[in-house]
């Protein structure tokens, strides 16, 4: 059973299905487009018991986490309680994620390179440690969850402060505010370098690009991203470096005695200092999934039962030479008030060699409309990184709803064209 409803979930579902290991797919809740590939039942995904009951009554034999809510609310813990495989690490090993403090605190302890940091619980210290520091560009995050939103990229002081006070006084991002990180800005491409991990061993998947800004030229506020692609090379040094940092990980998760199984993933930024980590998220990366398991020639399901069996040791993941360019469609409005309910015209017709996901549309009288601020993940897949993105960039030149959204840069530089 798949925990989730976007176009990640879509995508593993889709690619889970394909197992010739696989008897009986579920979703939870799952969406109209994953219905086609998995039975998709009703459950609250931040109760843990309702999901350790249903699994039980079910008898699932592997539960895939899709997204960190219910990570943090401990549905690896209880799934574990009643002996039932769970592909995601429990509560304690989760907070990598739901807090950047913790994070933070635990990149220093293993000495994991990362931005120099502070971490505030009070708005008074916060505009008192800026009021004394150097003029220069800095990042504010929010350390709890806030769907990839509660990070702000600031020119300067005044801007940090304003963000901060969004942050910890007007609390837009409720809880999720009240502590706050403020980093030095770093510059460098960045890379989403994501693992199998089981606590003892470690199985790369292809790296990939996220493009997280709203707007073309990486401008705009964050979002939840825009689109990704895959893979994103990097020399045979950054490459060991990356290693460097995951084993390092590992070996604090080991020590933290974190029962750590599923995904580890490392936003990295590559700075003329070696790679930094900007963020750990403790699940796949949404959209670098969906541009990342096109190109996954392995069975997958045997890879999320590894992991969560702990029998990732000596397994090697079959990989494409190819190519995926993930373009996401998204709302009016998106990434703040989105409008939703917009008719979408073009997904009747067969696309050949695109894969598309659905991360926020419901079908409704014979027609799909959209109910998310992402929309849809468009994937093109070819030996050639300009190809694939020619691919994707055709099919969202057919595709249509009112008000839709999207990048015109997304594998740009990599890929040539305009
Ligand atoms: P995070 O959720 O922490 O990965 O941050 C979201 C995005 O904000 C990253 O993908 C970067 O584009 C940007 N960002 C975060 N931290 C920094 C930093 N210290 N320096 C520069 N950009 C950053
Ligand atoms: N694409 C970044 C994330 O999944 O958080």
């Amino acid at each position: 059973m798949v925990l989730g409803s976007g176009g990640r979930e879509h995508a593993l579902c889709e690619k889970i299905s394909r197992s010739s290991q696989l008897e009986t797919l579920f979703c939870a809740p799952g969406s109209d487009a994953i219905s086609r590939v998995a039975t998709c039942v009703s459950l609250n995904l931040l109760n843990p018991s309702e999901i350790a009951h249903f699994s039980e009554k079910n008898k699932i034999s592997l539960v895939v986490v899709g997204p960190e809510a219910p990570l943090a609310a401990g549905v690896a813990d209880e799934l574990k309680k009643r002996k039932i495989a769970c592909f995601g690490p429990t509560q304690k090993a989760a907070r990598l994620e739901s807090s950047k403090a913790f994070a933070k605190a635990f990149m220093a302890k293993y000495k994991i390179p990362t931005a120099d940091f502070k971490v505030f619980e009070s708005f008074d210290e916060l505009s008192c440690y800026l009021s004394q520091t150097p003029e220069r560009p800095l990042v504010v995050k929010a350390s709890g969850l806030a769907g990839g939103k509660g990070v702000f990229v600031c020119e300067n002081k005044k801007a940090a402060l304003l963000s901060a006070k969004k942050l910890m006084e007007d609390k837009i991002f409720k809880d999720a505010g009240s502590c706050v990180v403020i980093e030095e800005f770093l510059r460098g491409p960045e890379l989403s370098a994501m693992a199998f991990i089981d606590g003892e061993s470690l199985v790369f998947l292809p790296f990939s690009r996220d493009h997280k800004r709203l707007q073309d030229g990486d401008r705009g506020p964050n979002t939840g991203g825009m689109g990704a692609f895959a893979p994103a090379l990097v020399s045979d040094k950054t490459k060991r470096e990356v290693d460097v940092i995951f084993k390092k990980v590992l070996r604090g998760i080991q020590r933290e005695k974190m029962d750590y199984r599923g995904i580890l993933y490392c936003g990295l930024i590559l700075t003329d200092r070696g790679p930094k980590v900007l963020e750990f998220n403790c699940r796949f990366g949404d959209p670098e999934t969906q541009a990342v398991l096109p190109l996954i020639e392995s069975d997958i399901l045997l890879f999320l039962e590894a992991a969560s069996h702990k029998r990732l040791r000596g397994m090697r993941l079959k990989v494409r030479k190819d190519f995926s360019v993930c373009i996401n469609l998204v709302s009016e409005g998106y990434p703040e008030k989105i409008k939703i309910g917009r008719l979408i015209r073009g997904l009747e017709r067969k696309y050949r060699q695109i894969q598309i996901f659905h991360s926020g549309t419901a079908f409704q009288d014979g027609k799909w409309r959209t109910s998310g601020g992402r929309v849809l993940s468009l994937v093109g897949t070819a030996s050639k990184i300009s190809e694939a993105r020619r691919k994707a960039y055709r099919t969202a030149s057919r595709i249509f709803f009112p008000g839709m959204g999207l990048r015109r840069d997304i594998a740009r530089k990599e890929g040539g064209g305009s």
